[in-house]
């Protein structure tokens, strides 16, 4: 078995190969090569370091590497039915966190689906610590019948991408890889990524994706906002922080005057904590489809595994 850097394959077979390791997987979850090139785009996934198990000519396995700041992230690991406990998977991972150590990503984090015995046990033995729970939630279209929260509302300033980029670099909580500012300003990457040019070359900047998002002051003084992407049939990233007041009843009312303003769509959150504001979100309609558990891998965990050895 040799490791080759996923830089040497193209986006239909690391895909192919990507929905091959997931085929018996605890949540379906598959992609075509648009999808993981727009999820490499956002997530700031380098293909350099990333990594494609192959024994023969077959492709047996694969790990992707994001790299931001100081910090890396295991994406996309996934070892083919097949060649399953035969150290492959650990292979993948001993490489990644190399390649980590030598591009100075000291600490590296990852997801894991609540339930994933194996993934879960793999992380452990490799120094990863859970950090915290996070759930990906849907809420269905429907019309909001409910004018609560508009009345409710004081001022409503209505944000266009640069001001909701503004907004989260302002935050002071850690958000998770996904949902971290990196990520939302890669948004506007995704014109790019589909045509394959550099950032923004050539395309309108009207054309260009772009987060939306409603800054909102309440008459009892509470405030907050939340964002979003709005595609024509479904509202991504959607993303809330309450600056002030009762962070469930001012979640769930934020989410109330964005649905107003979209209720035909289809809306989906992901990653956000376990935690009051989650209530906010279920009683705006919102219902969790699963749970993820986030690991971190310390900067402190200098020992690192020696490589794999076949
Ligand atoms: C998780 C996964 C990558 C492990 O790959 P693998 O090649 O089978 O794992 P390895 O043979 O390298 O095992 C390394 C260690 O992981 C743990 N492990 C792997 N499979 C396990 C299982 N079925 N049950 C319990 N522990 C397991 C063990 O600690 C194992 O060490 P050991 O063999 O000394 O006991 C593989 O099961 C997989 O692709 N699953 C589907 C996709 C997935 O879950 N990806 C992770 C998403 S975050």
């Amino acid at each position: 078995m040799i490791l080759l850097p996923a830089s040497e394959f193209t986006l239909d077979e690391l895909t192919l190969a990507y929905n091959q390791s997931r085929i018996d997987y605890l949540i379906p979850m598959p992609m075509n090569p648009d999808r993981l090139n727009e999820y490499i785009t956002l997530y700031d996934v380098d293909l350099h370091s990333s990594r494609v198990a192959v024994i023969g000519e077959t492709i047996v396995g694969l790990g992707m590497l994001g790299r931001r700041q100081d910090q890396g992230w295991v994406t996309r690991l996934g070892v083919l039915p097949e060649g399953r406990r035969q150290g492959i998977g650990r292979a993948i991972l001993i490489d990644l966190l190399h390649q980590a150590a030598q591009s100075d990503l000291p600490e590296v984090w990852l997801e894991v689906i609540k339930g994933n015995q194996p993934a879960l046990e793999l992380f452990r033995r490799y120094d990863f610590q859970q950090t915290r729970e996070l759930i990906v939630a849907r809420r269905p279209p429907r019309a909001v019948a409910n004018a609560a929260a508009l009345l409710a509302a004081r001022k409503i300033d209505y944000l266009q991408h640069d001001e909701v980029i503004d907004l989260h670099c302002a935050r002071r909580e850690r958000m998770n890889w996904l949902n971290a500012v990196d990520s939302m300003r890669n948004v506007r990457r995704l014109a790019a990524a589909s045509v394959g040019s550099d950032p923004y070359d050539g395309v309108p900047l009207h054309q260009l994706p772009h987060l939306s998002g409603l800054l909102v002051e309440f008459h009892d003084g509470s405030r907050g906002w939340v964002t979003y992407l709005a595609t024509t049939l479904e509202l991504k990233r959607v993303s809330v922080e309450v600056s002030y007041g009762p962070p469930d009843v001012v979640t769930a009312c934020l989410l109330e005057l964005l649905h107003r303003h979209h209720a035909a769509q289809d809306a989906v959150v992901e990653n956000i904590p376990d935690d009051v504001r989650w209530r906010g979100f279920q009683r705006a309609g919102y219902f969790e489809v699963f749970r993820r558990i986030e690991m971190v891998r310390p900067a402190e965990s200098v020992s690192y595994p020696s490589a794999f050895s076949p």
